[in-house]
């Protein structure tokens, strides 16, 4: 796409090259309501490096960027931190633009996920540990598998304190302005946690791994795979991972469910306010108007949930099977549950979340709630009680 993008530089002869996507609304399941950046940076020295390229439909922008500063023929270095195509996509192009630049990347996994995508290319896989001099610079490589495919790595450079960070401490936010402290605190947090909750949550032992290896390095700057640089607010999003990789959860509670004739949703309402009577603060989230990845991503710090679904052919809904999917593979930890319905004659979804709760790693501690048809106000406050009486 013809456009007359520019480089901007975030330090000296360091530029960010990347390419904003405003529009993307959906990262494969992961609904991405305020769209994404994938950032590529060039460094100017002794030899030309570049951190990573960007989604493929991107490559225009992200080579606009570069030409703006240096002709990409002269590229000596490119690092591949991920195999990802929302960060290789561009490889093969920016690679056939710059024939002698060495594509650096992992070894094994980040070679071989290269190779498969991409075909033979001037690759130079490293391991942990490894480091090469651009000229006045040193870029070091530690690798960080799983955050977030068994390829990954971020690079550090000494001379200037900068952590390129790829996918880790990102957030999927497309923003005009590069720096943290440029944007909206709450909004970056509140998306780098949904980030988090959505891609990184089942490797927090992983993660930690990660911390602890970058956790002696002086760093002025993160900058990022996806959506700001950090360089005011450093230690928060460091703390975040350090809470969100433990696992940590708070008093909260969170309800979902999904309603055919409004008694699944009654009893959602009642068993919201029997956690806020109790003082545990409980978020309401009906399936049909929510977006999953927010839904997990209040699940991922709340110590409770309870889900609902009323009976249909048998089976639970199939939105409410979905959300259950998708909360699975996430693999949380440290959560109670409880499940919940209204039914009709057969009553087997209840059973059925409960079983998935449980697969899914959930401590069960409330008998599931069946209530057939409509509840009653009687039933309503049999509810209220059990959970008032709960030993949490
Ligand atoms: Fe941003 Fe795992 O790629």
């Amino acid at each position: 796409m013809m456009n007359n993008c520019k480089a901007i530089e975030i330090g000296e002869k360091i530029f960010w090259t990347g390419a904003v996507d405003w529009s993307m609304r959906n990262f494969h399941g992961y609904e991405t309501s305020r769209g994404s950046t994938y950032n590529a940076y060039l460094i100017l020295d002794e030899k030309i490096a570049l951190i990573d390229t960007a989604k493929i439909d991107f490559k225009d922008e992200l080579l606009a960027r570069i030409s703006s500063v240096v002709d990409p023929a002269q590229i000596d270095v490119i690092v591949s931190s991920h195999v990802e195509p929302d960060h290789s996509g561009s490889l093969k192009e920016v690679a056939a633009l710059a024939p002698n630049a060495e594509i650096i990347t992992t070894n094994p996994n980040g070679l071989k996920g290269l190779t498969n995508r991409y075909g033979k290319l001037n690759y130079h896989a490293v391991k942990a540990g490894d480091e090469i001099s651009i000229g006045k610079r040193t870029l070091k490589f530690v690798p960080t598998p799983m955050l977030h495919w068994p390829d990954s790595m971020v690079t550090y450079c000494p001379e200037e304190k900068i952590l390129f960070s790829n996918d880790a401490f990102g957030e999927h936010l497309a923003t005009s302005l590069r720096f943290d402290d440029e944007n909206d605190l709450e909004t970056i947090l509140r998306e780098a946690k949904k980030y988090y909750a959505n891609i990184l949550m089942p490797f927090g032992k992983q993660a930690q791994i990660a911390l602890k290896a970058l956790g002696d390095l002086e760093i002025k700057m993160i900058a990022t795979g996806h959506g700001v640089i950090w360089r005011t607010h450093i230690d928060k999003i460091f703390d975040c991972y350090k809470k969100w990789s433990a696992g940590e959860v708070e008093e909260r509670a969170v309800v979902v469910f999904d309603s055919m004739w409004h008694s699944t949703e009654i009893l959602a309402r009642t068993i919201t306010e029997a956690f806020a009577k109790r003082g545990i603060p409980a978020a309401y989230y009906d399936i049909k108007k929510n977006a999953l990845a927010d839904i997990v991503t209040d699940i991922f710090t709340s110590k409770y949930l309870a889900v609902g679904s009323p009976t249909i052919n048998n089976q639970m809904m199939p939105t409410i099977a979905a959300f259950l999917c998708y909360l699975k593979g996430l693999r949380p930890v440290n959560h109670k549950a409880f499940a919940f319905g209204s039914y009709g004659w057969g009553g087997q979804s209840i059973g059925l979340v409960e079983d998935e709760l449980k697969a899914a790693g959930f401590e069960i501690i409330l008998e599931k709630i069946r209530v057939q048809n409509l509840p009653t106000v009687q039933q309503l406050d049999d509810i209220t009680e059990k959970i008032s009486a709960l030993d949490l």
